[in-house]
């Protein structure tokens, strides 16, 4: 690997990302970019017309370094009313720039150098380079897709690889559930299994949970915090980018016991201290929505997930057809005969004119085998959009 000069021993290996890669050849090719998982419709009215109104009001300062009052009781209600948690808005909720800072502070706050974190890979990217950051080691656990042929088959993983990556070193199991980018929602039985491995090596669990809402029929979210004696050694994460169509904004948060909390906070309010004054009373406004905003949402994305998972089949692209959040996982080998996800990316914008992104980037640089062949389409776009990218890759060149 070529160094990158100035940049510390860390944070080697962290250079530009894919995405950024990918996302200027979509705009240099005029290409359609279901590469970066962000949705290109507003939010609703009920939560944008609220950050209006707040702009030009005394919302436009620094709000409290825990957030303000209301999104931290917004968030609690919610969390209650969703999961049957209750979390006292007091000293159990902080208010974050998005779940990448709850959970860059969470780790900063909570490793010391040397500590271990285990976690599943693919593994969302921010998480490998914060874990770096705190001076943390990564024991990736794989997640392995279905067979080949089983499209409505579910991403799984091996217990006993799981207790394996469990050493004396391991401080905080890293949990994403439901999971970027596989699209996995995990089962009560398999959240069971990873309880009981951190209840036996008293590992912390941080679970990174930005995708509760974008459950499709059929499968069910929950939160590891739910299950008995987990509550007390849980972080979890939420962010109103996904559920509001906001993810521009970075309001996040992390809920969990006031001890946790707090050791969060201390690192919290020296990276960023607060965010996002008037975007905080919006997004409570949006948590307090009916349950039909809920449901309706993820019966509208699972029907973009059920337009781009056709198209992807009839396209010769092996698929899994995702459980849950934006994005869809092809197998590109009988497209790509040399099996290599990164190459068919950098020539899909020629062949179809689309723009996807490779797994690879999402696996320990040592697992890299295990993802190269997996390439990652987002269904967070438009109707049409999805449909004039499902002809183009009909339509691809070989
Ligand atoms: C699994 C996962 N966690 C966290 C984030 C980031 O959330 P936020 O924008 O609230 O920082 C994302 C965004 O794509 C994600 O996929």
């Amino acid at each position: 690997m070529t160094r990158v000069p100035h940049l510390s021993a860390r944070l080697q290996g962290f250079g530009t990302t894919v995405f950024a890669e990918m996302s200027a050849l979509a705009v240099a090719t005029g290409s359609i970019n279901l590469g970066q998982g962000f949705p290109d419709t507003p939010g609703p009215a009920e939560v944008l017309d609220v950050a209006r109104a707040a702009i030009g009001t005394p919302y436009d300062q620094y709000p409290p370094g825990p957030g303000h009052p209301v999104l931290r009781e917004a968030i609690a209600a919610h969390v209650q009313r969703f999961r049957g948690l209750g979390y006292d808005p007091a000293d159990e909720v902080l208010v974050t720039a998005g779940a990448t800072e709850a959970l860059t502070a969470a780790l900063l706050a909570l490793l010391e150098p040397g500590d271990e974190v285990v976690l599943f890979e693919p593994m969302y990217d921010s998480y490998a380079a914060a874990v770096a950051m705190a001076g943390g080691v990564l024991r990736p656990v794989p997640l392995y897709p279905p067979p080949a042929g089983d499209g409505g088959g579910r991403w799984t993983f091996d217990p006993a690889e799981l207790a394996a990556a469990v050493t004396p070193r391991a401080k905080l199991l890293l949990l994403n559930t439901p999971h970027n980018p596989t699209g996995k929602v995990f089962t009560r039985a398999e959240l069971a299994a990873v309880a009981d491995l951190a209840q036996g090596a008293d590992l912390l669990v941080l679970t990174d949970e930005v995708y509760e809402h974008l459950v499709f029929a059929g499968s069910e979210h929950l939160s590891i915090a739910t299950l008995p004696g987990m509550r007390e050694r849980t972080l979890v994460v939420g962010s109103g980018g996904k559920t509001f169509s906001t993810t521009g904004w970075k309001i996040g948060w992390v809920c969990g016991p006031a001890p946790l909390v707090t050791a969060v906070r201390t690192a919290k309010q020296f990276l960023t201290f607060v965010n996002g004054g008037p975007f905080q009373p919006a997004i409570a406004a949006g948590l307090g929505l009916p349950d039909a905003y809920f449901t309706g949402l993820a019966a509208d994305l699972g029907r973009r997930r059920d337009l781009l998972v056709a198209g992807l089949a009839a396209a010769g692209l092996p698929v899994v057809s995702p459980e849950s959040t934006y994005f869809a996982t092809v197998d590109v080998r009988p497209v790509q005969p040399d099996g290599d996800g990164m190459a068919f990316c950098r020539s899909l914008p020629a062949r179809a004119g689309v723009v996807a992104v490779p797994m690879v980037v999402f696996y320990d640089p040592a697992d890299a085998s295990l993802g190269r062949h997996l390439v990652r389409f987002a269904f967070c776009k438009r109707d049409e959009v999805l449909t004039e990218a499902v002809e183009r890759l009909g339509r691809m060149s070989p």
